[in-house]
């Protein structure tokens, strides 16, 4: 199996009056893992039905392999799809399922069989082939639907979170599992979730998208580390929110002032003086001070609450009707009882500047 790219042109989709997908060029690349990342409703599966096939773009062209597919019909595409909800047939075998695809294309019963078998190798069911759907677990009936996508040998596998029936462990284990598919096929992966945990651990890059409209494609690590918009900021991981206005500039640095006091952080967006802001920190570079005295970025603030992950804790703290978070390794007196802490701070280089933007919660 091959890998194809995937390149979209100007791509709209409109559904009377109401735009689902504003205009939009994506360019996704051979043998990638590929996630498109939004809240309900903001158009993803627009998006993988247009590819398939199974609806027709208002506007733009989608290109497979540098092959045009307008006019192209689902079935004669270089993709599989697997929906949010599948269906196995549940009085079929495993390896029937899997070999459905080939039955239609006139396989005979020797060769279906094989090949179903080496599919399931893949996906790591190789001796559950004859067992029917309900025989199996959640995760296993999941890896089947993958196996069966796979079986007519798409170039483009489009993956419409295929995970959202299956509880939080399965999902987590799902995840590693079909980044191992994907990389031992090669064949590119569009994965849709609404997720962002999914997302950031098994893609090589993610387009975040709000409401029709792709705000950021960028490798995992620059969506987390550098979000492009306040709604990347706050999809994409939590992030404490200071809102303000840019009073001064210091080379790749600004100053914001917030209700809080004057606050410094990177400005990778060259926000001028009197721009209206806001100063993103992440939890996990917050500080928390047992005093407040004078320190750059500290903020006086009251403990509220400590939630424990584990390896991890979430502390909350308040300051009028603002909470903010830090995120803590579990060791230490401060981790462990942090009711006496005061303050928080942060270093300039781990405060981010950004125009002011919808929010992920708002
Ligand atoms: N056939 C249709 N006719 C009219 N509106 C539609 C149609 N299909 C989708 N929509 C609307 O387009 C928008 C995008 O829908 P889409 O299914 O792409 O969202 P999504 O991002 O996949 O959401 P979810 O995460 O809930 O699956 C929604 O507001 C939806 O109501
Ligand atoms: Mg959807």
């Amino acid at each position: 199996m091959r890998g194809m790219d995937i390149e979209l042109k100007n791509v709209s989709m409109k559904f009377g009056d109401f735009t689902a997908v504003h205009p939009t060029d994506l360019h996704v690349k051979a043998g990638e893992f590929f996630s498109i990342l939004g809240p309900s409703g903001c158009g993803k599966t627009t998006i993988l039905r247009m590819i398939s096939g199974f609806l027709h773009p208002t506007t733009g062209g989608i290109k497979i392999g540098g092959e045009e597919m307008t006019g192209v019909g689902p079935h004669k595409r270089p993709t599989a799809l697997i929906f949010q909800n599948l269906a196995l047939f549940p009085l079929m075998t495993v390896w029937e399922n899997v070999a459905f695809g080939l039955e239609m294309r006139g396989w005979e019963k020797t060769r279906r069989r094989e090949k179903a078998f080496e599919l399931l190798d893949l996906v790591a069911l190789g001796d559950q082939g004859d067992k029917i759907p309900d025989e199996l677990s959640g995760g296993q009936r999941q890896r089947v639907a993958v196996a069966r996508a796979l079986a007519v040998e798409p170039a483009v596998l489009l993956l419409d979170e295929p995970l959202s029936s299956l509880d939080l462990k399965l999902r987590q284990h799902m995840r590693s599992e079909l980044r191992d598919i994907q990389r031992k096929t090669g064949v590119t992966f569009i994965y849709i979730t609404h997720d962002q945990g999914e997302a950031l651990t098994m893609s090589d890059r993610i387009a975040v998208m709000k409401a029709g409209v792709i705000e950021q494609v960028d490798t995992t690590d620059r969506v987390y580390d550098a979000p492009a918009t306040a709604f990347a900021a706050t999809f994409v991981g939590a992030n404490n929110v200071f809102r303000g206005k840019v009073t001064s500039l210091d080379a790749d640095m600004a100053v914001v002032e917030t209700k809080y006091g004057a606050l410094r952080a990177r400005n990778p967006q060259n926000q001028a003086v009197g721009n209206k802001v806001v100063l993103f920190v992440r939890p996990e570079k917050m500080q928390v001070l047992s005093a407040v005295d004078g320190e750059e970025n500290s903020i006086a603030v009251e403990f509220e609450r400590r939630d424990l992950e584990g390896p991890f804790v979430n502390l909350f703290f308040r300051r009028g009707d603002d909470v903010f978070s830090a995120h803590l390794v579990n060791a230490g007196d401060v981790a462990h009882d942090p009711s006496g802490q005061k303050g928080l701070c942060f270093a300039p280089e781990d405060g981010m500047i950004l125009p002011v933007g919808d929010l992920a919660d708002e």
